[in-house]
């Protein structure tokens, strides 16, 4: 029996902006040429199962008169607490206009004014509104147009509930994957059914896996959030950097018992919507003279600091200020989440909100095209990539828009390699890879989550983060392996290890800047 498998040219791990962009541009390019390709895309759970379709802001870029290119580039400096590179920070505010266009030429609903404008709003750390934005559900309308654009391809094929578990490179530079389909419950016994195990192989491969947020108790990511590209980027041997810079949305709905939590999108706070706190104040102007428009590292430090104080467990946002109109045309999300969730009319009731994790700013070490260092022909692309635009603190609706940028460079260089590639590289079955089986261990997430967030939080120390990575170490240490195993099984390993390294991290970091603050360093 033969054991061959399929081979694409590119592989696309991730269908958020990030993943369907890159496949996008890559077949437009191969299309506009009359070249053969042929693009796999791999989806966790289903296609619109990613952090993108749940974006609610928008994406920034600039539009107005009154704005600049300087001013965007020096709000995402000063969120960024000047730890990015000025480099990029330019190229990606620069390009975005040009990102802009190709989501209105491929047909994305965005929110006009009356005259027929473009309608701007404020987020937290901009001073001219320039975020882009359908409603409060920009993500989904992105989301849907990446996923009618790539039907126009022939060339892109997508298979869905499909987790990549293992990956090598081999000398000649392409890669095997090994799959698991998401509804398998493994058993490596005598009787293994390895029909829930695929193999695919690929001459450059792209890691758009998203975020991490599963490792923290309360996180605004989905659950297929488990940094598995951060593992994977692993297993090929790449660099990480500043993978401690970990962003909390000051607005998180809160809700006692919820894995995941609903985002209240800052553009609310962008609106006139103010935070107080249970005696009623309007506490932000204490901490910053921008108010609840201060970037987020600095409004959800203000906001853990009133929690503590009085002993809470959140505090309010106040819409009841705005008209209700304003609040049911902009925010129909957010009105509609939280009367289901909570029972609240928000342009009556102030809205019970706390900091939650929401954005990874480090990450895979990537150059100026979303190059993975060190590793020829792989990409990382959108949150899991540090391209040096984020610096310590991504400024609010630049994360789609890095996404776009990186997606529409990254598939420039993929074309012109694939191209380049000599005819005899061209095929479409290869000779399966032996991989090892995988063996997972019984780690318990919830004593990963809690200790993240007791001690890789907003405020760190010294000692609670070496006693944190004490803590994960031994775990893991300690764990035994499991006969038999299910996705959640493999993923809680993918986090522990993500945890270990956000905690080495930290350790590693030694003043305070932006999202990183140890109140040892104060
Ligand atoms: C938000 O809508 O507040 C989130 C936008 C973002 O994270 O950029």
């Amino acid at each position: 029996m033969s054991n061959s498998i399929p081979s694409y040219d590119a592989i696309i791990v991730g269908s958020g902006v990030g993943g369907l962009a890159t496949a996008i541009y890559l077949a437009e390019q191969a299309k506009a040429n009359n070249t053969n390709i042929a693009i796999l895309v791999l989806s966790k759970k289903l296609l619109d199962t990613t952090n993108s379709n749940w974006a609610q802001g928008g994406i920034a870029s600039v539009a107005s008169n009154e704005d600049s290119f300087e001013s965007h580039v020096q709000d995402t400096l000063d969120a960024g607490a000047n730890q990015n590179d000025p480099y990029i920070v330019q190229k990606v505010i620069h390009a975005a206009p040009m990102a802009m266009q190709d989501l209105i030429d491929w047909g994305m609903e965005l929110d006009k004014n009356q005259d027929g404008s473009f309608d701007l709003v404020k987020e937290g750390g901009h001073r001219f509104s320039r975020i882009w934005h359908k409603a409060d559900a920009t993500g989904q309308s992105l989301q849907r147009v990446l996923m009618q654009k790539i039907k126009q391809f022939p060339a892109i094929t997508c298979i869905e509930n499909t987790t990549v578990i293992q990956v090598v490179q081999t000398a000649a530079k392409s890669f095997y994957l090994e799959t698991i389909d998401r509804e398998a419950s493994y058993h490596f016994d005598a009787n293994q059914n390895d029909s829930f195990l695929k193999q695919y192989h690929c001459k450059q491969l792209v890691l758009a896996t998203g975020g991490l947020g599963m490792v923290y108790e309360k996180t605004t990511n989905q659950s297929v959030a488990t940094g598995d590209g951060l593992f994977l980027a692993g297993q090929l041997n790449a660099s990480f950097k500043d993978l401690s810079y970990i962003q909390f949305h000051p607005t998180g709905l809160f809700e006692a018992n919820s894995a995941t939590t609903f985002l209240i999108t800052e553009a609310l706070r962008g609106a006139g919507a103010v935070l107080r706190n249970e005696k009623g104040i309007d506490f932000m102007q204490q901490y910053d003279p921008r108010g609840a428009l201060a970037p987020r590292d600095i409004v959800s430090r203000a906001i853990m600091n009133e929690i503590k104080k009085a002993s809470i467990e959140y505090i309010f946002l106040d819409a009841t200020t705005l008209p209700s109109k304003t609040i049911h045309d902009h925010f129909p999300n957010i009105v509609a989440a939280c009367k289901h969730k909570l029972g609240i009319d928000i342009s009556k009731d102030w809205i019970p909100v706390v900091p939650v994790e929401h954005y990874s700013c480090g990450g895979i070490e990537v150059d100026e095209i979303g190059a993975v260092k060190g590793v020829v022909n792989l990409y990382a692309i959108g949150e899991l990539a540090n391209t040096g635009l984020h610096g310590a603190n991504r400024l609010a609706s630049n994360s789609l828009l890095e996404g776009l940028v990186f997606a529409k460079w990254a598939a420039g260089a993929l074309y012109l390699s694939l191209n380049s590639a000599a005819p005899n590289e061209i095929m479409n079955q290869v000779e399966a890879y032996l991989f090892a089986p995988v063996r997972c261990r019984k780690l318990d997430r919830k004593l990963l989550q809690t200790c993240m967030t007791n001690y890789a939080g907003i405020e760190k120390t010294t000692l609670g983060l070496t006693t944190g990575l004490d803590m994960l170490q031994k775990a893991l240490d300690q764990a035994v392996y499991l006969e038999s195993w299910m996705i959640t099984d493999w993923e809680n390993q993918v986090l522990y290890e993500v945890g270990i390294r956000i905690f080495k991290d930290a350790l590693e970091q030694h003043s305070n800047k932006g999202v990183y603050f140890n109140l040892d360093y104060v």
